[in-house]
């Protein structure tokens, strides 16, 4: 009974355990897609987990307390620079998601990217928000202060593949109306193998650290059951050749 006990107490850990990893976490995505907004934008969260039969509501939180909307979307109409901050949502069969941020700012532009740290090879595509759409003549996009695209209209600005020189400092700045006006500057970091290498060389990689540990303690064990069921076998075979040999004892 008690030789049975571990085994069965393991099963049901190992059940518990699949249990818990079975409810995958909800996601929050906004649509449009950008994580900075302009007051009075238009914004809808939207929450992607599963839900059971009985039960379609959804809890959301915003900087960390509960909010009263139960729907999978939430509209924020008129967005205020109050309605930054973190989202999460949750719905009854999924884990709470992972924080998505939202930043409201006050401005007549804004430049909006998709994501702030971007790998080589992918696309990077900005945009030059103006607050209420605003036309916008004149357009033109900087990096590290340089001029880097200009339009005579308002057209977004893409980057179809992301190369390690395109990290650096972005503002766009234009014509409304009469003013001459500039968003703020938004820090674009292109990350590649050549800045994985500085990372891991300011942090040790501990992962690579307990595998090689894993590994050495793996051959370690392996090499010595080898060589202790090698003089086993050579033992049985010395009893099976009959070759003991005996020794007198002083
Ligand atoms: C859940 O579904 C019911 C019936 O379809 C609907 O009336 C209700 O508004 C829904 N609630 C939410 C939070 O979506
Ligand atoms: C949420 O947090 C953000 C940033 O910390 C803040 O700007 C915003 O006013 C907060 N909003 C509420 C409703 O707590
Ligand atoms: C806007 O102002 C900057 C200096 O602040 C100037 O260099 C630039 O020519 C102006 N742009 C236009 C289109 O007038």
């Amino acid at each position: 009974m008690w030789q049975l006990l571990p085994p069965a107490a393991l099963l049901l850990l190992v059940s518990a355990d699949t249990r818990a990893a079975d409810l995958s976490k909800a996601v929050v995505l906004l649509d449009p897609q950008w994580n900075q907004v302009l007051k009075n934008d238009r914004v809808t969260l939207k929450c992607q987990g599963d839900y059971p039969v009985e039960d379609n509501s959804t809890k959301w939180w915003h900087n960390g307390t509960l909010i009263s909307s139960q729907t999978s979307s939430y509209f924020i109409a008129d967005a205020k620079v109050e309605d930054s901050g973190e989202y999460k949502c949750q719905t009854g069969l999924s884990a709470l998601s992972d924080p998505v941020k939202l930043e409201v700012h006050a401005s007549w532009l804004l430049l909006q990217v998709t994501q702030r740290v971007v790998n080589v090879g992918k696309p990077i595509h900005l945009k030059c928000h103006s607050w209420k759409k605003t036309t916008v003549a004149k357009v033109q996009y900087f990096q590290n202060g340089r001029g880097k695209k200009y339009f005579h209209q308002n057209s977004d600005f893409y980057i179809p593949e992301a190369k390690l020189e395109h990290s650096g400092s972005y503002f766009c700045r234009g014509i409304i109306g009469t003013k001459n006006e500039s968003s703020e500057s938004v820090q674009i970091i292109v990350q590649g193998l050549g800045n994985l290498q500085t990372v891991s060389s300011f942090y040790p990689p501990w992962h690579q650290i307990t595998f090689c540990l894993v590994m050495g303690l793996l051959f370690a064990v392996d090499t010595g059951l080898y060589f202790s069921v090698q003089r086993h076998l050579r033992n049985s075979e010395e009893w099976r050749n009959g070759k003991v040999t005996w020794s007198k004892g002083p």
